[in-house]
């Protein structure tokens, strides 16, 4: 199949190029002429492991190329994915359609033939709707259904995500659009196909649904983390226990500094702001975002509590400053929030992420970026672990501590058991677990 993909961002180059692996032949568009020629070139603008690796795979054999001219590409196609950007409108937090809109319009100028069109990119309930009225007024005469195909990639594991997905959601209102999306996801569709075709609203409502339900989960867990400190029991172990049931599930129940990244912040907001638009407030999901929100700096203060209550003039070292590992992505991290109220209360912060800190710079100044773990480790009061990066996980804890001016060390991920912190002369704290014999994990203990 000829497949065309509107927008080289995130989802636009990971679909590309999983499409193309999946024997299609694939056109990613971008108007950005720099982004184009890069790719050109072989160079992958983020930072995805296995992407580099599956571009340069399928560009060379022939499968996958990169243009700006959109009405050749579009001209061609059998089927044209729309992944452009559908960031956070300033001011009310809808989500801005500009561009979604504007690439339904460059479209239907440049149709050819029946051509099936699918927005995947993230977009309000209704938009699919818009879409098609756009296209049939820009052009009568184009012959084409529109299709929404959300997309549940996260980052870090987007090519897994893709390749070996739970399910594929396909909203369709047009018959003639089954067999083209079949056809284009055939190799996961021979495979048991976890293909679920519904209406398109339906498929728009289920991607913010399934978003703002992890979201929610994610912030169930860190208030009965908090509850957990205040009590005297250990959260990991309540999540164990609960996740253990089927009908919860034990993913996302990771208690931490609250959720972050490109996708939950905007489509909770997004999604609330549907709820209100048809006098169907959400409450679960508006309680969730005030909740989250605060969380972040909320962990900033714990920091603070760490250090007796006094930061000004204290030095915090910070491991960790995207807003999850295996990914470059600063947005909307909860290292932001943290650090800023680490800085607000006086505070000297040294900082390292593995991949994030050129991303990091452009919205944190006032911060020392540092080579390694243990050079932000260097002459610090306190330490902070923010993200949980593989080469954080067995950092040698003796050589942190005799690096730094006070031994303590904050683990908002729950990467150390408190009796090994201790053990290394740390006084330590986490996130709803107490330090001390009895709220040891079961699971250490148990090892021990
Ligand atoms: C998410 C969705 O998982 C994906 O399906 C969707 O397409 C895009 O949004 P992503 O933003 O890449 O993907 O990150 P994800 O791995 O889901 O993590 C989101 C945030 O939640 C991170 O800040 C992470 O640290 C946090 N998180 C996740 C927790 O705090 N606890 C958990 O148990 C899980």
């Amino acid at each position: 199949m000829r497949v065309t993909m509107i927008g080289s961002g995130y989802v636009g180059l990971v679909s590309g190029a999983c499409f193309a692996d999946f024997g299609h032949d694939v056109v990613c568009v971008d108007l950005n002429t720099a982004k184009i020629e890069a790719l050109q070139r072989g160079e992958i603008p983020i930072f995805e492991p296995g992407l580099d690796a599956l571009v340069a795979t399928n560009a060379s054999a022939g499968r996958l190329t990169f243009t700006n001219d959109l009405p050749s590409a579009v001209a061609q196609a059998d089927i044209v994915f729309v992944a452009v950007g559908t960031p956070s409108r300033r001011g009310d937090g809808h989500a801005d359609l500009s561009y979604v809109y504007a690439a339904a319009r460059d479209i239907a100028r440049a149709v050819r033939g029946f051509t099936v069109i699918v927005t995947k990119s993230t977009v309000p309930v209704g938009t699919g709707d818009e879409v098609e009225r756009i296209i049939r007024e820009t052009n009568p005469e184009a012959d084409v259904v529109v299709v929404s195909n959300p997309e549940f990639l996260r980052e870090g594991a987007a090519i897994e995500d893709f390749k070996r997905p739970d399910r594929i959601v396909v909203g369709i209102e047009d018959e003639r659009a089954r067999p083209v999306m079949e056809e284009v996801y055939r190799p996961l569709y021979l495979n048991q196909g976890p293909l679920i075709f519904t209406g398109r609203r339906t498929a728009e409502l289920t991607k913010y649904a399934g978003n703002a339900f992890l979201a929610m989960k994610i912030t169930f867990i860190n208030e009965i983390a908090d509850l957990c400190e205040q009590t005297g029991a250990n959260v990991q172990d309540v999540a164990r226990g609960i996740g253990a049931d089927n009908r919860i599930g034990s993913k996302f129940l990771h208690p931490g500094p609250g959720y972050g990244g490109s996708c939950f912040p905007k489509d909770t907001l997004a999604l609330a702001k549907t709820g209100q638009d048809y006098g169907t407030p959400l409450r679960l999901v508006e309680t969730t975002i005030a909740i989250n929100d605060q969380r972040k700096r909320a962990m900033g203060r714990k920091v603070i509590a760490a250090l007796q209550g006094k930061a000004r003039g204290k030095t915090v070292g910070v491991l960790g400053l995207t807003f999850k590992p295996n990914t470059d992505d600063m947005r909307d991290a909860p290292s932001i929030a943290i650090i800023q109220t680490l800085i607000d209360a006086g505070a000297r912060v040294r900082a390292y992420d593995p991949e994030g800190m050129e991303a990091a710079r452009a919205v944190l100044d006032n911060v020392e970026y540092c080579e390694s773990a243990y050079d932000a480790a260097k002459g610090a009061d306190c330490l902070v672990l923010v993200t949980e990066w593989n080469a954080f996980r067995s950092l040698d804890l003796v050589r942190i501590k005799d690096l730094m001016i006070s031994p303590v060390l904050v683990d908002l991920r729950n990467v150390y058991r408190p009796n090994e912190a201790e053990a290394a002369g740390f006084a330590y704290t986490s996130v709803g677990r107490r330090s001390g014999g009895e709220q040891e994990d079961t699971i250490s203990s148990a090892a021990e």
